[in-house]
C-alpha cells in the first residue's frame, strides 16, 4: 500500500495569554492511496487545525508529518510550498475563487503558479477538468456570475489541476443546499473512484460521513474513533 499521509504524535499549541494552549494532543493517522475518509467531530475539536497542518499551511508544535513518504519536519518554507503544490489539493467551504476571473482562469491558477506562464496544455487541462465537473458551458463565465454549487465545482476542478495524490476538503458542502451538496459529494466520490485520488473530508453532516469508506472522529484534539464504514 502507498501511504499518502502519515502523522505520528502530532501536537499543536497556540499562544494564549501568557502561556500556550494545546489544541491537538498527539495525533496518529495514516491514510493510504485511494482512501475516501471523513473527519468528523464537534465544533472546536480541532478539525480545521489538523487539516491546515496536513495541508502544510501551518507547522505542528511536535510530531512527524509525512506527505507521500516525504518527511516534512526539517523542510524550509519553499520546499513545503513545492510539496504542497505537487501533492495536495484543497477545497474549502468558502471556495476562495477570484471573482473577476473566469472559471477557466481560476482553474489554471495553480498551474500558472507552478510553471510561471500560461501555455496551451494548461488551458486544455483546465477545460478538461471543468468538463469533468459539468461546467463545459461555463468556461468563460466570471466566477462571480456562477451559482454557489457551480463555484464549488470550479474550486474542485482547481484542486485537481496539479493531479494531487490527496485532496483535503474542509466542509466542502457547508454552505450549499441539500440537493447541491449531494451532487458535489457524488462528484468527489466519482473523482476518487476514477482517478484513485485520496480524500480527507471534514463534514458536520452525518449523512455525508456515512457515504465515506472510513470515519475518523476528533474530540477535544484527540482521535476517539477511527472506523471502516462498509
Ligand atoms: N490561530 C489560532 N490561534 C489560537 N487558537 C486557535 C487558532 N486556530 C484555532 N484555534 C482554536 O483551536 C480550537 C480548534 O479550532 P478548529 O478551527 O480547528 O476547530 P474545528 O473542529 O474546525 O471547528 P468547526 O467545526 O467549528 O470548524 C478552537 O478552540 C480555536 O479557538
Ligand atoms: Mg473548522
Amino acid at each position: 500500500m502507498v501511504e499518502v499521509l502519515g502523522l505520528r504524535g502530532i501536537r499543536k499549541s497556540y499562544p494564549s495569554g501568557d502561556g500556550e494552549t494545546e489544541i491537538l494532543h498527539g495525533i496518529d493517522l495514516s491514510l493510504q492511496a485511494g482512501e475516501f475518509a471523513a473527519l468528523i467531530g464537534p465544533s472546536g475539536s480541532g478539525k480545521s487545525t489538523l487539516l491546515n497542518l496536513i495541508g502544510l499551511l501551518d507547522r505542528p508544535s511536535a510530531g512527524e508529518l509525512a506527505i507521500s513518504g516525504h518527511a516534512t519536519h526539517a523542510l524550509p518554507e519553499n520546499a513545503l510550498t513545492r510539496l504542497r503544490g505537487q501533492h495536495i489539493g484543497f477545497v474549502f467551504q468558502h471556495h476562495l475563487l477570484i471573482p473577476a476571473f473566469s472559471a477557466l482562469e481560476n482553474v489554471m491558477m495553480p498551474l500558472l503558479v507552478e510553471r510561471g506562464r500560461p501555455d496551451a496544455n494548461m488551458h486544455a487541462r483546465a477545460a478538461e477538468l471543468l468538463t469533468a465537473v459539468g461546467l463545459q458551458e461555463r468556461l468563460h463565465y466570471p466566477a462571480s456570475k456562477l451559482s454557489g454549487g457551480q463555484q464549488q465545482r470550479v474550486a474542485i476542478a482547481r484542486a485537481l489541476a496539479m493531479r494531487p495524490a490527496l485532496v483535503l476538503a474542509d466542509e466542502p458542502t457547508g454552505n450549499l443546499d441539500t440537493h447541491t451538496a449531494d451532487s458535489i459529494f457524488a462528484l468527489l466520490r466519482k473523482i476518487n473512484q476514477e482517478d484513485g485520488t485520496s480524500f480527507l473530508i471534514v463534514t458536520h453532516d452525518p449523512r455525508l460521513a456515512e457515504r465515506c469508506d472510513r470515519i475518523i472522529e476528533l474530540v477535544d484534539g484527540q482521535i476517539v474513533a477511527d472506523r471502516e464504514n462498509p
